[in-house]
């Protein structure tokens, strides 16, 4: 079992990372707990499978749980107010915790839940897809979709103790699974090369159901979120650097509705793909960086073309247009997360429309 501290002061927490937690829940949750009693959001899906465990984890903690519809359409105001009003029904009081126990839907909907309910009660994460493990449950930022775009409506507000149980993963599909690792890999291309190449090695082993490469790839991804998160919470700078093949990622994931067609961290792994690329064109790195890239998603089986997404897309300039509604956009200009090879990125705004369109237009015609 490892433990990595997300160093934030007085909003300091504990990330616990290893097999077998869900049965150790009551044991880790009760300290914060002022009366014994959690209300747990879920979704349909982790509840059918894993909602028992986590009661009898709980032990002497009794539990209400809601579960809401699995799915990236679970994000929006209609299931967020069922949420909250639920909240309230429950009675749950300023000094209760809300338990967050579902991939980055959940975590997202129910830690925004908890932010606003009564102007903030504290809330548990017990994420259960390997992208809430990484990604998601850790650093405080929580939200809802709006019709204008993803996580534009959301606060910062971060968890008391996020518990990762690497035995969840094991019902997790496959295409989850490596959807979350889009993520994961992200965190070696933006920062470290040597997390990168042990990825190159280890990748497919993990996929296939180590364990022990699981717990380790999920300890050094969340090691290195904490840092940055530790260094800039809101992200002023450097925070920034974790979007990395997000501007692409989210508006292909508008331009196809949200869907199945395409899922938030297959988004990442393409979008990561057309930031290299796009920084290659524009000469700040030699062309081996997204050719190494894209080669480690495929041997993975992830999607790293457009061509790998079905059904129709929107032309380039249409995409572009998806790509302004990012929160990233400042004073009306773009920023992107470009990078000077492996693990080097950095942010820029200056990324010239004709290249940013020429690279669209190429990566849309080999469709
Ligand atoms: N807050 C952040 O910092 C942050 C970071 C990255 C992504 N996100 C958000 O996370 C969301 C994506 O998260 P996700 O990929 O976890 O999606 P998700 O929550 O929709 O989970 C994916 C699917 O897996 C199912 N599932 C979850 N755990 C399972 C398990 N153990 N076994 C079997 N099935 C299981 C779910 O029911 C769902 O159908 C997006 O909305 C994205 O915006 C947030």
């Amino acid at each position: 079992m490892d433990r990595v501290r997300v160093e934030l002061g007085a909003r300091a927490y504990d990330v616990v990372i290893g097999a077998g937690l869900l049965a150790r829940a009551g044991a880790e949750i009760a300290p914060l707990l002022r009366r014994p009693r959690v209300a747990v959001i879920t979704d349909e899906t982790v509840g059918a499978l894993h909602l028992d465990a986590l009661r009898a984890g709980l032990g002497d903690v009794t539990m209400r749980a809601l579960a809401l519809p699995s799915g990236e359409a679970t994000k929006g105001w209609e299931q967020f107010s069922r949420a909250v009003e639920w909240l309230l029904g429950e009675q749950v009081e300023r000094a209760d915790l809300v338990v967050a126990f579902g991939g980055g839907v959940i975590g997202d909907l129910a830690g925004f839940a908890a932010a606003v309910l009564r102007r903030g009660v504290r809330f548990v994460q017990i994420p259960t897809t390997l992208l809430a493990q990484v990604d998601s449950s850790v650093g405080g930022k929580t939200g809802i979709n709006s019709r204008h775009g993803k996580n534009l409506i959301g606060a910062f507000h971060q968890p008391s103790l996020v518990l990762a149980d690497i035995d969840l993963l094991a019902t997790l599909p496959k295409r989850d699974f490596l959807a979350g690792y889009g993520e994961v890999m992200k965190y070696g291309a933006l920062g470290d090369a040597g997390f990168f190449e042990w990825l190159e090695k280890h990748g497919p082993a993990l996929a296939a159901g180590d364990a022990a490469l699981r717990a380790e790839a999920v300890r050094r991804s969340v090691a290195m979120k904490a840092a940055i998160v530790a260094r800039d919470e809101t992200e002023e700078g450097e925070r920034a650097l974790l979007n990395l093949g997000h501007t692409f990622g989210h508006a292909l994931e508008a331009a196809t509705g949200y869907s199945a067609r395409l899922l938030h961290g297959e988004g990442v792994a393409i979008g990561s793909a057309l930031a290299f690329e796009l920084s290659q064109r524009l000469g700040l790195c030699a062309q081996e960086a997204p050719s190494r890239l894209r080669a480690h998603l495929r041997d993975m089986g992830m999607k790293v073309d457009l061509a790998d997404i079905p059904g129709d897309l929107p032309d380039a300039d249409a995409l572009i247009a998806l790509m302004a509604q990012d929160k990233k956009v400042v004073d009306g200009r773009q920023r992107f997360i470009l990078a000077r090879g492996i693990g080097a990125a950095f942010v820029s705004d200056a990324v010239p429309r004709d290249v940013l369109r020429a690279l669209l237009i190429d990566a849309l015609s080999v469709r």
